[in-house]
C-alpha cells in the first residue's frame, strides 16, 4: 500500500481511481456534510469531479493532497484528511472528514498534529492554515488542540449559504517559529 503517513492509531494512503464507493459513503451521510454542503455528494459527482480533483492535486504536488485515513488496529476506513496547496508555496491548508463512526476518538486531532509535524518537519513549510464556518465547534475545537491558533473571522456571498453562514468562517493559523518553540516545550 502507498502508505502517506502513519500516526499512532491511523495510518493515511494516497486516493486511487477505484475509491468511488468510499468517498460516496463518507459524503452520504448529512451529518458529515452539514457544514460542508448540506446535502449528500452524488456518486456521478465523486466519480467525475472530486476524485478527479484529488488526483489532479497529487500529479502537481507529489507530497500534497486529500489522503484516505485508516485505523491501523483493523483496517477500517475513517475518513480523509487533507494537506493542500496554497497560492503561497510556503503555506498549507490542512482539512479533514471522518466518518460519523470515527468521531470523538481524537482521530482527527492526532492525524492534524502529524501532518503539521510533516508540514514544517519534511516539507519546509513556513505556515499552515485552516479554515471552517464559526459555527463548526468541533472542527474548531480540532484546529486549537492541533496547536493552531484563530486568526480572524470573514465572510463569503454564497448562492445558496448554509444555516450558521451569517456568522462567518474562520481562519486558525500556526507559522514555523511557533510550531518549533512548542516542540521545545
Ligand atoms: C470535524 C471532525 C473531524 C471532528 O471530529 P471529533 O471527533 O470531534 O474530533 P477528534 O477526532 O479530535 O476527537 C475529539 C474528541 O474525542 C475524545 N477522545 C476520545 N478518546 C480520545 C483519545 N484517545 N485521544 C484524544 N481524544 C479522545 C476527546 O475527548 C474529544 O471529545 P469531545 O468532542 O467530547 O470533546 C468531525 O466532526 C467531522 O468529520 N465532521 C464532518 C466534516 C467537517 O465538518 N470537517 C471540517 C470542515 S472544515
Amino acid at each position: 500500500m502507498d502508505v502517506y503517513l502513519e500516526t499512532e492509531r491511523l495510518m493515511m494512503r494516497r486516493f486511487t481511481v477505484d475509491d468511488v464507493d468510499l468517498l460516496t459513503g463518507l459524503d452520504s451521510d448529512l451529518e458529515v456534510m452539514r457544514f460542508l454542503t448540506g446535502k449528500a455528494t452524488p456518486r456521478d459527482e465523486i466519480a467525475n469531479v472530486v476524485l478527479p480533483e484529488i488526483l489532479a492535486v497529487y500529479a502537481e504536488h507529489r507530497e500534497l493532497g486529500t489522503f484516505a485515513a485508516y485505523q491501523k488496529s483493523d483496517g477500517v476506513f475513517i475518513g480523509w484528511f487533507g494537506m493542500q496547496p496554497t497560492k503561497e508555496p510556503a503555506m498549507v491548508g490542512v482539512g479533514y472528514r471522518l466518518n460519523r463512526t470515527a468521531w470523538g476518538k481524537g482521530y482527527a486531532t492526532e492525524g492534524t498534529k502529524a501532518l503539521i509535524d510533516k508540514a514544517f518537519g519534511e516539507l519546509g513549510m513556513d505556515r499552515v492554515v485552516a479554515d471552517t464556518m464559526a459555527v463548526n465547534h468541533r472542527s474548531r475545537a480540532v484546529m486549537r488542540r492541533s496547536g493552531l491558533r484563530f486568526v480572524r473571522v470573514y465572510h463569503e456571498v454564497f448562492d445558496d449559504p448554509l444555516p450558521g453562514t451569517e456568522f462567518g468562517e474562520v481562519q486558525y493559523a500556526v507559522d514555523r517559529p511557533t510550531w518549533e518553540a512548542g516542540r521545545c516545550a
